[in-house]
């Protein structure tokens, strides 16, 4: 099947998801934080372009591409690639339980419950290896965590999520789950291809300029949550992906790689989480 995912589209649609979720931030950013936040950024820039002795057609090329960059509503996809992955950094540094990496811009809150144990939700024949992951979420301490959400997100087999690219139902490859007694689960879903960034807009543009390329590996992503933990916030990849050595994203950590077995028509994995206590 032929879809297309336009940059200006899924801009679009991950600038209104972002307000939705996540725009309030800046009300509760202090003056000081404020201050010493943008004077370091802008400080950040006068030394690379003293550096690297920046021309006036190079100061008018990058004054194009930041215009397009906001026409394109290409922003959230920008930040995610090139910049979320610092913050997950610093915001996780103290965390003794399981790494986690960006979020991206295509999370969805809000995705069918299907229990302990269940399918995510697709389509009639939907393409891809068949996958089961079986795991379990605990505590740092070891204990099992009874009742905690899992909840999964990832593209289908031609690299394209559902409510950012055109004609695939709304929950497609999106599921929650909610893990039983002991904190365990059973995801059944498909793997999912490898993703390309839009390569029509301006963060296309940078990159042709550039000489890079627009790869992610394939992932899954995930959120688990229980009460009195903090948010994991992580996505699973794939051995032998050529993308996990040059994610365009810097997303990719050694821990959050899967080793799928054949296993039938398809493939099973076992991986669990490890939720670190909120701090006191
Ligand atoms: C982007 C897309 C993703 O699927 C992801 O996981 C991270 C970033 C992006 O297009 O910006
Ligand atoms: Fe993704």
């Amino acid at each position: 099947m032929t879809q297309t995912a336009t940059a200006a589209a899924s801009g679009e649609s991950a600038t209104q998801r972002f307000r939705a979720d996540k725009a309030g931030a800046a009300a509760t950013t202090s003056k000081e934080r404020v201050d010493l936040l943008a004077r370091s950024v802008i400080e950040a820039v006068h030394a690379a372009i003293r550096t690297h002795k920046v021309t006036y057609d190079e100061y008018n090329a990058l004054k194009a591409w930041l215009i397009s960059v906001g026409e394109n509503g290409e922003w959230p996809l920008f930040l995610d690639v090139w910049v979320e992955h610092v913050v997950e950094e610093v915001a996780t540094e103290h965390r003794k339980g399981n790494k986690g990496t960006i979020e991206g811009p295509y999370y969805v809150p809000g995705s069918p419950d299907q229990g302990a144990k269940g399918t995510v939700p697709m389509r009639e024949g939907e393409t891809g290896t068949p996958l089961v992951w079986t795991g379990k979420v605990t505590s740092t301490d070891g204990s099992a965590l009874p009742g905690a959400k899992v909840e999964v997100w990832h593209a289908d087999a031609d690299g394209f999520y559902s409510q950012f690219a055109p004609g695939l139902p709304e929950w497609n490859l999106r599921a929650t789950f909610t893990t039983d007694d002991d904190g365990s689960f059973e995801i059944t879903t498909i793997k999912p291809a490898p993703y390309q960034i839009p390569t029509d807009g301006a963060c296309g543009r940078l990159i042709a300029a550039a000489g890079w390329h627009a790869w992610r590996p394939a992932h899954i992503h995930v959120k688990v949550s229980a009460p009195g933990h903090e948010l994991l916030t992580a996505q699973l990849y794939f051995p032998g992906d050529q993308h996990n050595e040059d994610d365009i994203a810097s997303a990719v950590k050694p821990e959050l790689l899967l080793d799928p077995r054949p296993a039938g028509r398809g493939e099973t994995v076992e991986y669990g989480f490890v939720l670190d206590p909120v701090r006191a």
